[in-house]
């Protein structure tokens, strides 16, 4: 069995009030159409398309080669959307999933069972229903006598009884390929001036055929997104599903309400996550660590047993055993070796702090490299740019650098040598040396 995919994405989501595409809206960090896309090629699909048109281009874009397009140049109505992958979808493939893109919440679970029970279906369509007391803005599913779905009818055409019914579309459809492209050159016009996906189910009763339907467990993941308010509830739910997989897998979240993973973060074992903690990204946090409270980490990497509050960070690698915070921050290229403190207003960017150092409070490190349990006094700066390049600093092993030294880039410090505090140090200093005073010189040579 071949089974393709198409995702509905043209459209231009007027009800989100924006010049972004509505797929491309975020949730969780990532686009909508991320999560819809992902869903059906995971759901077994060998191919996927997305139909593009309104803002295609920008679409395309953040999709990549990973998947087909097609392109529908005047959006009229979700049946003339799928027409338009025709000829990316052959009939080689025997059945294809079709998807609404502004569906984020549904899982690729929900769509193989979709698959399974159209594989049994003698007709040539099944369809995802749901059964909920908030109908609003989803098409009605009409049952005949025998219980069979007869009809989908939009909202707009409802009769005040139909308006009634609690069965919805969910959107979410399986067909067989063959007949889907010739009962979509059947579609009738809607008095909204689109031709509708939807009306295939009445071609399909027409042309004798039993359209079977299954029920979603959960409803929320049917939710679509047409509205900010939509775009919102999504983002909670979203929110709920990745903290209950991680808690699942062993990991501590304080306050779910509080806490911001984004789907793409890894975290390892007994590792806490304290309130108001945001790891996005391409980040991945070791075990036995406690995040936050109030932390932000993008696109990084933390070892095991690391303590990390209040903390900026972004771009930036930390070894096992670090404590940092309250208020520190690392920016791209920040390294810090494994038992690494990096206490109260420190800023390290492009640098590397070696084993054991420490950094306690006030001082900024840029474009250093720092050995192993150097001392870094209060108020230390790299002086590393002098208005239009940026220059390196070396500081070697069991360095101490008094407070408020101004280390003037570029600069190398040689293994266990001291400076004063207020130094201003703009020349380099051999390794054992003391130096003092502004610019600083030496006082005494140690070994020698
Ligand atoms: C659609 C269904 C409705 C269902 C609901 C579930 C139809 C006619 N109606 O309504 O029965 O209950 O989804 O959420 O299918 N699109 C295109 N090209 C177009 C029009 C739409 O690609 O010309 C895409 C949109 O980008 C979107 C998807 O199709 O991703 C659904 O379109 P939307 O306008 O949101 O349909 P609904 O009114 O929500
Ligand atoms: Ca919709």
């Amino acid at each position: 069995m071949k089974l393709a995919s198409i995702v509905l994405a043209a459209g231009k989501g007027t009800r989100m009030k924006s010049s972004l595409p509505k797929v491309l809206h975020q949730i969780c960090g990532q686009p909508m159409i991320h999560f819809a896309v992902q869903a059906a090629q995971n759901s077994g699909a060998g191919k996927t398309t997305v139909v593009i048109g309104h803002g295609g281009e920008k679409v395309q874009q953040y999709l990549g080669a990973g998947v087909d397009y097609a392109l529908q140049s005047e959006q009229l109505g979700t049946g003339h959307a799928v027409l338009s992958a025709n000829q990316a979808v052959s009939n080689e493939f025997d059945y294809v999933l079709v998807t609404n893109g502004d569906m984020p919440l549904l899982t690729e679970e929900t769509l193989r069972q979709l698959v399974v029970t159209q594989l049994s279906n003698t007709g040539p369509l099944t369809l995802m229903t749901m059964v909920s007391d908030d109908p609003m803005g989803f098409g009605r599913i009409l049952r005949g006598c025998d219980d069979s779905v007869i009809a989908i009818v939009e909202e707009v055409q409802c009769t005040p009884e139909q308006l009634a019914i609690r069965e919805l579309n969910v959107g979410a459809y399986c067909f067989k390929t063959k007949w889907l492209w010739q009962a979509l050159q059947r579609l009738p016009l809607s008095p909204k001036g689109e031709y509708y996906l939807t009306d295939v189910v009445g071609i399909a009763v027409e042309d004798g055929f039993r359209v079977a339907a299954i029920t979603m467990k959960d409803n929320r993941e049917a939710l679509g997104i047409n509205t900010r308010v939509q775009l919102a509830e999504a983002e909670a739910f979203m929110r709920k599903r990745i903290l209950e997989k991680l808690m699942l897998d062993g990991v501590t979240v304080i306050d779910p309400a509080s806490t911001y993973v984004e789907e793409t973060v890894k975290i390892g074992m007994d590792t806490i996550l304290q309130p108001n903690t945001f790891l996005r990204g391409d980040t991945f946090i070791g075990s036995d660590c406690e995040i936050g409270p109030n932390t932000m980490i993008t696109d990084c990497r933390v070892g095991n047993h690391c303590t990390i509050l209040s903390v900026v960070m972004e771009k930036a690698i930390v070894e096992d055993g670090v404590d940092m915070g309250p208020f520190a921050r690392l920016r791209k290229g920040a390294h810090l070796g494994p038992g690494v403190h990096l206490g109260n207003f420190g800023e390290v960017k492009d640098s590397y702090l070696g084993a054991g150092t420490k950094m306690g409070h006030f001082s900024y490190i840029g474009n250093a490299t720092i050995g192993k349990d150097v001392n870094i006094g209060a108020g230390t700066i790299t002086c590393n740019y002098d208005g239009e390049k940026k220059h390196p600093t070396v500081i070697g092993d069991r360095v101490f650098i008094g407070s408020d030294t101004m280390l003037v880039a570029p600069l190398n410090i040689g293994d266990d040598a001291k400076t004063g505090a207020g130094a201003v140090v703009t020349h380099d200093v051999p390794a054992g040396e003391v130096v003092v005073g502004v610019p600083a010189k030496p006082i005494r040579m140690k070994n020698k």
